[in-house]
């Protein structure tokens, strides 16, 4: 793993942003895996910022999503193809047919799932950027998931659904399911760019820079992958 070390959460977002335009401008059709949460913003704000300045242009491109919410419609304010067009797709060229999430709110989750496992088989994506959660989770595939699982639909561990909660009004409206890729097809991903930004990150990252593999910290899958780059701030190395 390569592990680059920025100061703050500016910095990290920018440092993602270059990785993200690097790819986009030596293959206009590359097929980026892209993530939601708080992590991700600054980077989607700053490839915006290089989309209008004329820098990059997402026309080609094509992505999938790591994950969805069961239940909540695609107009839900925390779903995550609401989040993914108001905070990125909108705002640049990218066509929406070549856009992918999963479906999380049709009456077969199941279904959905293995349809969206279905398109992840016959894509190549190039670049996968992922979060960490708090419990080491990437996409939502929550501790004790076997590294070998693919798109399923998965009952969020009370942690993450905690950790989640300041984006909604209450514990209560937090979705219980999600449709998430699993971690076999994040490990498919040419290259996987994991981000974390603040002490609330802080174990997680010493888990997964120090720690052994163990399906009980689903992160420390990446360490199989030959092509992975971490980029944390200081606060978020601070147990390094
Ligand atoms: P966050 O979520 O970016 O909102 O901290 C990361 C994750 O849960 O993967």
């Amino acid at each position: 793993m390569k592990i680059i070390k920025v100061k703050d959460y500016e910095e990290l977002s920018a440092r993602a942003a270059e990785i993200v335009a690097e790819l986009v401008q030596r293959k206009e059709d590359a097929c980026l895996g892209l993530a939601t949460g708080g992590t991700p913003l600054g980077m989607y704000r700053k490839l915006i910022e290089k989309h209008r300045l004329g820098e990059i242009s997402f026309k080609n491109v094509s992505t999938f999503n790591l994950d969805e919410y069961c239940e909540l419609e695609k107009t839900h304010p925390q779903s995550y193809h609401h989040y993914m067009r108001t905070n990125f797709f909108n705002h640049v060229d990218i066509e929406m047919d070549k856009v992918h999430l999963p479906e999380g709110d049709t009456a077969d989750h199941e279904a959905a799932a293995q349809r969206y496992n279905q398109l992840l088989k016959e894509a190549r994506i190039d670049l996968q950027v992922l979060g960490i959660g708090s419990n080491g989770h990437i996409g939502f595939n929550e501790p004790g998931t076997p590294f070998s699982q693919e798109t399923f639909v998965v009952r969020l561990a009370e942690k993450t659904r905690n950790d989640n909660k300041r984006f909604f009004n209450s514990l209560e409206e937090v979705p219980e399911h999600a449709i998430t890729m699993g971690i076999n097809n994040i490990l498919q991903a040419e290259a996987i760019l994991l981000l974390a930004s603040g002490k609330s990150k802080a174990e997680a990252i010493h888990k997964l820079i120090k720690g052994g593999m163990t399906e009980e910290f689903p992160a420390s899958a990446l360490k199989n992958h030959k092509n992975v780059t971490v980029i944390i701030d200081e606060e978020a190395a601070s147990l390094l």
